[in-house]
């Protein structure tokens, strides 16, 4: 979700209200991948690079995490959408940690579209994470499966898609592991100023790609 902090200078505010409108277009791009009948996406909310930014800014993206999880999420679990997380949230503010938590327990068994919140989350820290935990049952020869089963997203399918907004063009430790075969998407669209039509523009462009997964057809 980037491009708030440019979108907020363009506008003379704060780069908090850039993150505040971030989260306007969250939500609309949520419910236009549901309307598309989108399984599961993801959203990079914070990485565990992003503590280097200032205390206010941080403090005020968490306060907004909260804010989220205790309005929209909780619509989403009552839509029967399965609201998750990956990261380490044990460094969060503890309110922000409970808020998520009762969030993500509450919609568990939920069987509808998946909202993934990546927060205090890097994707090499989630790849050490899960070959310590298979070394710590004893095992001494990790294979891809083993990884991918104690990943964050296990049993969960990999993107199809990985968009990047705000004309940046790398992937800045994002899901390191699952995009293998993930099809990339540079759009310069800033985050607050997600609609609609950036979300038809990725359907459309990835209904263009020819996916072979290392095959030759
Ligand atoms: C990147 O843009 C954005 C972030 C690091 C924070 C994103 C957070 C939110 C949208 C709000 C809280 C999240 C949820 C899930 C409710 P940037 O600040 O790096 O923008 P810039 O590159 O233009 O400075």
């Amino acid at each position: 979700m980037d491009g708030n902090g440019r979108w907020a200078k363009k506008r003379a505010l704060p780069r908090k209200a850039g993150h505040k409108a971030g989260v306007d277009a969250l939500k609309k791009v949520i419910e236009e991948c549901q309307a598309r009948g989108v399984q599961m996406c993801s959203f990079y909310a914070f990485s565990t690079e992003n503590w280097k930014r200032p205390q206010d800014e941080i403090n005020a993206i968490f306060k907004l995490v909260e804010d989220f999880a205790a309005n929209e999420l909780k619509k989403y679990v009552d839509k029967n959408y399965r609201v998750m997380c990956m990261g380490d949230l044990s460094l969060l503010p503890q309110k922000t940690q409970d808020s998520l938590k009762e969030i993500v327990d509450s919609g568990k068994n939920n069987t509808g579209m998946i909202v993934n919140i990546a927060i205090n989350y890097g994707g090499r820290q989630e790849i050490v994470n899960a070959i310590n935990y298979i070394l710590q049952s004893g095992i001494n020869k990790v294979d891809e499966q083993m990884v991918s089963d104690c990943i964050y997203t296990a049993g969960l399918p990999d993107p199809d898609i990985i968009v990047r907004t705000s004309g940046e063009e790398r992937i800045s430790n994002f899901m390191l592991w699952q995009l293998a075969y993930s099809e990339f998407l540079f759009i310069d669209t800033l985050w607050p100023d997600m609609d609609k039509k950036d979300i038809d523009y990725i359907i459309n462009e990835y209904s263009k790609r020819n996916r072979r997964f290392g095959d030759i057809k």
